[in-house]
């Protein structure tokens, strides 16, 4: 089993009567994602992913990951918030946030197209240098100005190093089968495409191609990954919500918002889980956060963050529950040294794995917490695996739709993001926005 739901530390805020008398709900939430009954129906492609891919592009994924790593030294990966997130978490949480600096016969993978900050695309440009580049552009919509802009800049940069042929064999684009601009650009250029499903909401891609093209170039296994997605698939198929380690989660989290615990804190003891919390925040937050509901999605990671956010944790606002991910075991063996002078009086831990150490970390901060007046959940993995991540992806993004359903919104669109593009278009004088831009320069006086 990849995953173990631990409700230990809610004793005392949470009683399983409570999670009981949800059972209808969380069922009736449950049947409206399986049954593709509720709002964004059309966005439920997730559900069956795991089993029902496109096996032949899963293939031609495989195969120019293989070209990929052969060409390059670095692969520039183009994209925002759907587009990216979930391929920089599972390299991260499966190989290390040092990825690109760590010895490695796989090409470095760096994220771009997710800001519009001038410093960090430059920064990137210098460290392209000298270097062989491929890119890999992902968008579903094909329109979003991040990617874009950048996209632009990149081709610029490869048509020059390369020649437009060169470019041509080194540019992989992800986006819709048959819509957009990127498409239509693309297949007229000649770059090899790949699909983003039209019923999979970027927040839900990871496993399609706009993930595992990426994550597949950086060596990691994505049978494995699949694997463990269809697995979590099979394991959450239980439709009695009581005896659903995912529906209890989905429960647990509409319990913490009742009783006004607001903000749901993510909470890793390993930094390289730090962008699996940035691609949790995303997936919740865009899809619970609107018509003025839904928990505030953040994020730690523990120790480093006991040593500032930790106060506020303990004792700031009690509005707040985390959830813990607890991964068991560690990829490597690391023990405390012995000091013979003893300076730091810390020889009682001579011979101690620190993983062993972090874990009790750990098990001191959930007490803590507890006693400070903060619920935790713990979820407990087994380890830092291609399946693992695959199996924590089924889990989040089917909690997060049974979430959704019992907030009663929708969590499959994202009506919110629009406001910030439409001023900016505006501002920065597209055609068509004139009206309004005057509205806004007035409101701006
Ligand atoms: O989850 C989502 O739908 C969004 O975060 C999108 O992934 C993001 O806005 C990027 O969109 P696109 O892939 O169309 O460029």
């Amino acid at each position: 089993m990849a995953l173990t739901l631990n409700e230990k530390f809610l004793n005392g805020f949470v009683g399983s009567h409570e999670v009981e008398s949800l059972a209808t709900q969380t069922s009736d939430a449950f049947a409206t994602v399986c049954n593709r009954s509720g709002a964004g129906s059309d966005f439920l492609g997730w559900v069956d992913l795991p089993v029902n891919y496109d096996k032949e592009e899963f293939a031609r994924i495989k195969n120019a990951a293989e070209r990929i790593k052969k060409m390059c030294d670095i692969l520039v990966v183009i994209g925002i918030g759907g587009s990216y997130l979930g391929a920089r978490a599972a390299i991260e949480f499966v190989t290390s946030p040092l990825y690109n600096t760590l010895a490695k016969d796989t090409p470095a993978v760096y994220f771009a197209g997710n800001s519009i900050s001038a410093s960090a695309l430059q920064e990137l440009l210098s460290i392209c240098e000298g270097k062989d580049i491929c890119v890999n552009v992902i968008s579903k919509s094909g329109t979003t100005t991040e990617p874009a802009v950048t996209f632009r800049i990149f081709r610029e940069l490869l048509e020059k190093k390369y020649g437009k042929d060169g470019a041509r064999e080194r540019i992989f684009a992800t986006t819709d089968k048959a819509r957009g601009t990127l498409k239509s650009f693309s297949d007229d250029m000649g770059y090899e495409t790949f699909v983003v499903p039209d019923d999979v909401g970027g927040r839900y891609s990871v496993l399609t191609a706009v993930g595992l093209l990426p994550i597949a170039c950086a060596g990691i296994d994505i049978d494995a990954m699949m694997q463990g997605a269809a697995d979590a698939r099979e394991k959450y198929s239980e439709k009695d919500p009581l005896k659903n380690d995912c529906l209890r989660y989905a429960a647990i989290r509409n319990i913490m918002y009742r009783k006004g615990k607001v903000t749901e804190i993510l909470v890793a003891y390993e930094p390289a889980a730090q962008m699996l919390s940035e691609w949790w925040k995303q997936l919740y937050g865009e899809s619970e956060g609107k018509d003025n509901r839904g928990l505030f999605p953040a994020s730690v990671v523990f120790s480093t963050d006991l040593h500032s956010l930790g106060q506020y944790i303990q004792e700031g606002l009690r509005n707040q529950f985390e959830t813990v991910i607890d991964i068991k075991t560690s990829p490597v063996s690391v023990k405390i040294p012995h000091d013979p002078a003893n300076i730091d009086g810390l020889n009682f831990l001579a011979g101690t794995e620190l993983h062993d150490v972090n874990r009790t970390a750990m098990l001191g901060t959930l007490l803590a917490h507890n006693d400070g007046g903060v619920p935790n959940v713990v979820l407990e993995v087994e380890d830092r695996s291609a399946y693992s991540f695959g199996y924590l992806v089924y889990f989040f993004e089917l909690a997060c739709a049974v979430s959704g359903y019992m907030l009663g919104v929708n969590p499959f669109n994202q009506p919110g993001v629009e406001a910030y593009k439409k001023n900016m278009f505006a501002l920065l004088g597209k055609p068509g926005y004139e009206d309004m831009r005057a509205a806004l320069e007035e409101r701006m006086k």
